[in-house]
């Protein structure tokens, strides 16, 4: 190699070392950067804390407290009328449409799809028993699981019952 290569590489190769020093200089200032910020909150483990240090109880006074009460009263009986499934709805349109029809108009896990062949068996067993096997679950003999209310406990006796009614009257 003549000498003014050798001079060439010499520099050449001394900036880049300074350009290398640069950008590791650069990444070690904006990782320092990045960590003067705040950490950012995690919105779902704030709610879960919220939840977790929200009053057990309130204390009502005067008679700003006895309203407060009596809406409190309110909300209290609004939510419970929403356990009860449909709005207590006795249509079994409504309760078939909503939770059995999951089931029942697929034939998913071998549930009896709203056709005559299907049910002419079951219908044979009594109206009262395909009443109690809807409330109380059915597990039978070609191996399929009917769960207890079609998995909602909250429906009531008679929900249940209006809707075995209405799906025997829509078999085809
Ligand atoms: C998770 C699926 C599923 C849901 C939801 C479901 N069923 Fe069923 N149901 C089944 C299966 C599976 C069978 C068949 C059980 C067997 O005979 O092996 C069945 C059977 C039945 C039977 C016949 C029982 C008998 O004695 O032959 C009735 C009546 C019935 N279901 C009513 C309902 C009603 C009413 C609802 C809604 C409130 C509902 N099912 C929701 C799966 C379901």
């Amino acid at each position: 190699m003549r000498n003014h290569d050798l001079v060439f590489l010499k520099h050449f190769s001394q900036v880049i070392a300074l350009l290398v020093g640069i950008t590791i200089a650069l990444i070690l200032l904006g990782i320092y950067i990045n960590g003067l910020k705040p950490p950012e909150a995690n919105p779902v483990a704030e709610a879960a804390t919220l939840a977790r240090i929200q009053p057990a109880g309130a204390v009502f006074a005067g008679a700003t407290g006895a309203a407060a009460q009596a809406a409190a009263a309110q909300a209290a009986a609004d939510a419970a009328k929403g356990q009860v499934a449909y709005g207590g709805s006795l249509d079994g349109s409504v309760i078939f449409g909503n939770l059995c029809t999951g089931c029942h108009t697929a034939g998913v896990a071998k549930a009896p799809k709203l056709e005559k062949a299907a049910w002419a068996a079951r219908i044979a067993q009594g109206v009262e028993t395909l009443h109690s096997h809807a409330i109380n679950g059915y597990n039978g003999p070609d191996g399929g699981m009917m769960p207890a209310r079609g998995g909602n406990p909250a429906l009531s006796d008679e929900q249940v019952k209006a809707t075995v009614d209405w799906m025997l009257t829509q078999l085809k």
